[in-house]
């Protein structure tokens, strides 16, 4: 049998593990293959069937696996302790190198996790203006904080009229505090959006946006729509901070390096942490002073155990300096050829198919154009059950490994020749599936 020794793996952790799992993203039916090891951009499990990683740990490992010069660096380091209560040089260096390379990065706190670095940032805002509330956008993903998550999950059933979306809770017991704090507006939608935002100056700290949002559907925010929320902070006293998490990847100095204004303040996490656990707040000197110890009153204290380990802040110093300019553009050209690739085989197969994203990410969309917003993107169960069977395809029979929404993370790790067998088992599983993705694109 070939999934023998995960099943009984499996077997053992619902004993302990509610559902048998520590994060539900890496969920899958009947249940998960437990990894053995991983390199480059292979990754094999205890059956020993190896698979070619688009995942990357959900975006964050821009390098693929064990990465050698990240494992040399954080070997040594480990020998000299891997967290100290006091300062140490490396979380110098690695600020230096954040905020050389990102102008309006003039100051950086790190953190542990992208959802630390997205709620430091909201309570940043709320210090600095004073004001209570939050935008963002309906659909997107922030993390686990609970104001950043509210409308994640937002669905036909409760999402309410475009012209006014309701702040719908993720978790049951959200308190309507939370979501009364909360406004949520239609993602590039610049009209309806700031009709939304005006009902509410004087009361929003900070408009919040991620500006190529996956849960959304992976599309990238126009950049007018960007240019009018950065007008309308700047008019009504809030400001703009970007949700860069995933989407740092994208270019050198981020998704914002494509548009005309800076956001005030950015929520790093994944690929900063070279494999990792991560997350950093920057932005302008302004805003960041909230976190300075020195201030009286401080207007924002913070803290975090493992804050700035040593371990993390070597394998990101090493990480990033290996994702120079030159590795940015080449991973971005690689993921287009995949892109193209792809798009070939889908119509070479007879099925409808479109792919957003931006850089070294894309997502698939069994539709012939690209959704607009995150209601268009929004699949019901039945269209969320034949990208699952693709998704379990390209896993079982195609040996590759996506995200659990059919998007692809690529590393540095991966060439032509992974790219090939991508694209050869996409091929493979849009035939195998033809009927089920036309019956559901014509729902
Ligand atoms: C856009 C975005 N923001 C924040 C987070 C939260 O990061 P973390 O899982 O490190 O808490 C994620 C995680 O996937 C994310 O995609």
């Amino acid at each position: 049998m070939e999934h023998q020794q995960s099943e009984a793996i499996y077997r053992r952790a619902l004993e302990v593990l509610p559902g048998g799992i520590s994060r539900n993203t890496i969920f899958r039916k009947p249940f998960p293959n437990y990894v053995e090891a991983a390199r480059g951009c292979k990754i094999t499990d205890v059956e020993g069937v190896t698979r070619i990683d688009f995942a990357n740990n959900m975006a964050s490992l821009i390098h693929g696996h064990s990465f050698q010069p990240v494992v040399e660096a954080v070997t040594e380091q480990i020998t000299k302790g891997t967290a100290y209560t006091m300062a140490s040089a490396i979380e110098v260096a690695y600020a230096e190198l954040l905020c050389h390379r990102v102008p309006g990065f003039d100051k950086i706190r790190f953190m542990n996790s992208g959802t630390e670095a997205v709620m430091a940032m909201i309570k940043a805002a709320r210090a600095f203006t004073g004001r209570p509330k939050i935008a963002k956008a309906e659909g997107a993903y922030h993390g686990t904080y609970d104001y950043a998550e509210v409308s994640q999950t937002a669905a036909p059933a409760n999402w309410g009229s475009i012209d006014h979306p309701n702040s719908t809770p993720v978790v049951q017991g959200t308190p309507q505090g939370v979501l009364n704090d909360v406004v949520v507006f239609p993602f590039n939608d610049i009209e309806r959006t700031l009709a939304i935002l005006d009902r509410q100056a004087g009361e929003i700290a900070c408009v919040l946006v991620d500006p190529v949002p996956h849960r959304v559907g992976l599309l990238q925010a126009h950049s007018e729509f960007i240019e009018a929320l950065y007008h309308w902070t700047r008019k009504n006293g809030a400001l703009l901070v970007f949700d860069e998490v995933v989407t740092f990847r994208v270019h050198y100095t981020g998704a914002q390096e494509k548009y005309p204004i800076r956001p005030d303040l950015t929520a790093l996490g994944k690929i900063i942490g070279g494999g990792f656990p991560v997350g950093a707040l920057a932005g302008h000197a302004d805003v960041m002073q909230m976190l300075d110890p020195r201030e009286s009153p401080l207007r924002f204290p913070h803290s975090g155990t493992f804050s700035a380990n040593p371990v993390t802040m070597t394998a990101g110093f090493v990480a990033m300096s290996h994702f120079d300019q030159e590795a940015v553009l080449k991973i971005n050209a690689i993921t287009q050829k995949a892109k193209d690739q792809i798009a070939e085989a889908a119509a070479l197969a007879g099925v409808p198919l479109s792919i957003t994203g931006a850089g070294s990410m894309f997502r698939m969309h069994f539709r012939s154009t690209p959704p607009q917003t995150y209601r268009e993107a929004y699949q019901p169960k039945e269209r969320a059950a034949v990208m699952n069977a693709f998704i379990d395809h390209l896993y079982y029979q195609g040996k590759i490994l996506t995200t659990n929404t059919c998007s692809c993370m690529f590393s540095t790790a991966i060439t032509q020749t992974e790219v090939d067998q991508l694209t050869e088992a996409m091929l493979n599983g849009f035939r195998a599936l033809k009927g089920e993705i036309l019956a559901a694109a014509n729902e």
